[in-house]
């Protein structure tokens, strides 16, 4: 097993900067043959909390587009880009982001995808067209992906983890009020900082964010399975379980290979 890896995304969240001065200050050991998966699932099945621990396992980098968003969010008014505050528009409502704008913001962030670390993506791709681009870069750049794993929950329960869910406004970790609930409530277990309710975890926004899922990101499911590459994974039980759960698959998939 890897010492777990303690990455802050600073590359990621913030995104190149002209003179390079934004870098990660931990990053992904490299690998001979690094793990490239996608997490998919419904909202608030659990990506982010499997991506958070199958980082600590695999040592790939957790890269989340949600994350970038609402980083972008904790940014000043006049710092943001028309794009972004748009951005940010569509997020708050629950609804997909525009392809271009997340095309644009993932493309700007490709030396994340091609660190020799490997990625856990969590939230990207999310329609066919994102997943089009995506196989583009990684056929230009000749790496390939791992595996697909897909999350599968049945509604009543992922509206219970979306509803407890509490975020680290600072680190961005992820606790829930009941299932996961942090030391002391309401203050980040790892950093200290403030644990907030993220605006788009009140019910209307949920109802839309499932709409968007069955609409756009469901399909993935099949495109997916016609590569060769969809793991489906049952996401009940405890976070420990559904990960014992993925890695004896992911075991499974890389022996067979
Ligand atoms: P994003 O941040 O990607 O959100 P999401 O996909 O809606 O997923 P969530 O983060 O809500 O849930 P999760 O599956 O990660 O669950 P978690 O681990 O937190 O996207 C947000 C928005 O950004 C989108 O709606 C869109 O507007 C925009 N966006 C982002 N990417 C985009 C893209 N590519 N294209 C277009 N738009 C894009 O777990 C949920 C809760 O359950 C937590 O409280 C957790 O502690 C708890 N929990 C987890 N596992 C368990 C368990 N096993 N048992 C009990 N509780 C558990």
């Amino acid at each position: 097993m890897n010492a777990p890896l303690k990455n802050n995304r600073e590359a990621w969240l913030q995104g190149p900067s002209a003179d390079g001065s934004i870098q990660c200050s931990a990053v992904p050991a490299k690998r001979k043959h690094p793990w490239r998966l996608i997490l998919l699932g419904a909202p608030g099945v659990g990506k982010g909390t499997q991506a958070e621990l199958l980082t600590e396992r695999l040592g790939a980098c957790h890269l989340s587009t949600g994350d970038v968003f609402r980083a972008a969010g904790q940014l000043r008014d006049c710092d943001q880009s028309p794009a972004m505050k748009a951005a940010l528009d569509y997020m708050r409502r629950g609804e997909l982001v525009p392809d271009s704008t997340v095309w644009e913001m993932v493309r700007e962030r490709r030396a994340c995808l091609l660190h020799c670390g490997g990625f856990i993506l969590d939230g990207f791709p999310r329609t066919l067209g994102q997943a089009e681009s995506l196989k583009e870069l990684m056929a230009t750049e000749n790496i390939s992906l791992s595996a697909v794993v897909n999350y599968e929950l049945p509604l009543d329960e992922i509206v219970s983890r979306l509803s407890g869910r509490r975020t680290c406004e600072k680190c961005k970790s992820v606790f829930h009020v009941t299932e996961r609930p942090p030391k002391v409530e309401g203050i980040c277990d790892r950093c200290g900082a403030r644990l907030i309710q993220r605006e788009d975890d009140r019910p209307a926004s949920i109802a839309v964010r499932m709409e968007a899922y069955d609409r756009s990101t469901a399909p993935l499911i099949q495109f997916y399975k016609n590569l060769g590459l969809l793991m489906p994974i049952p996401a009940k039980g405890s976070p420990d379980e559904i990960l014992a759960r993925t890695m004896e698959k992911l075991e499974e998939t890389v022996s067979n290979k």
